[in-house]
């Protein structure tokens, strides 16, 4: 569907290629792999449902389609001016090292991604890829402002039977051994690996060390986003609220 001279971007999931509109203005055009089934078609109502609610911290598609036993497709404006959090995290995890990046600026980004999985989660889906690859960070104002995007992997909340062979280091533990409900949890844990690893570095096998002085709550707010499933934060937005309320 895409041209090769289109496609920026060949992933085992989809293709994603920059296209030219009527007024020949870029776009970009994600198209998924596989055919649209099951609980896979959870991500049409999503995209819907973004469509209709908006939120400045989650990136809206300008146009999607997809249908039972087709593939998905969706349009988006072209961000290709945008660096990824992947991308700059060696900066920011720098910066903040040396000292010229204050710490305040690196929570205001994460509560901000937190934010934008908690209006996911509000709207009934868990995104399931909360990770730096799939947020662009552009700067507003002296500000770090995300936006989260890719929606391969959105679902709705459902009991997973069967553990999960793949796996990253952000797949929460639970997902790989199955027989556990797989909800908003699932992308608290991605929020706290995140906010870890921009704000520490592992200084041996698991042993996290902060890269800069820390405020007390914070070790306990990463602890809790990573702790075992009964004992985390429901949703993104309790993590955002227990950010918030740090001292
Ligand atoms: N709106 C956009 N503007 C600019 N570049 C984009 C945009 N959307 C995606 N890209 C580029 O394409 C890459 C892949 O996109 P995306 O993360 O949505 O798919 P993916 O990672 O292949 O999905 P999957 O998780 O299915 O493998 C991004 O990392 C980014 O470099
Ligand atoms: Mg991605």
């Amino acid at each position: 569907m895409l041209r090769p001279g289109e496609v920026i971007h060949d992933g085992g999931w989809a293709q994603v290629g920059r296209l030219l509109d009527d007024t020949g203005q870029p776009f970009i055009r994600k198209v998924g792999k596989y055919l649209l089934d099951g609980d896979g078609l959870a991500v049409l109502d999503f995209l819907a449902a973004l469509e209709a609610e908006p939120h400045p911290n989650l990136l809206a598609p300008l146009a999607f389609s997809g249908a039972p036993g087709a593939v998905l497709v969706e349009d988006y404006p072209d961000l290709s001016g945008r660096r990824r959090l992947d991308q700059i995290a060696f900066e920011l995890r720098n910066g903040l090292s040396r000292g010229d990046l204050a710490l305040e600026r690196v929570l205001d980004l994460v509560v901000r991604i937190a934010g934008a999985a908690a209006h996911v989660h509000r709207l009934g889906f868990v995104h399931q890829d909360v990770r730096p690859t799939n947020v662009f960070v552009h700067e507003d104002d002296g500000r770090l402002v995300p936006t989260l995007f890719d929606y391969t992997f959105v679902v709705r909340p459902f009991f997973l039977v069967e553990g999960r062979l793949f796996a990253n280091l952000e797949t929460p533990p639970e997902a790989r051994v199955g027989y556990v409900s797989l909800d908003a949890r699932y992308d608290v844990y991605q929020l706290g690996w995140l906010l870890r690893s921009l704000t520490h570095y592992e200084a041996g096998m698991d042993i996290w060390r902060p890269l800069t002085a820390l405020p007390e709550g914070l070790g306990e707010v990463i602890a809790c986003a990573l702790g075992p499933l009964p004992d985390r934060f429901p949703d993104g937005g309790a993590v955002v609220e227990a950010l918030s309320m740090r001292p």
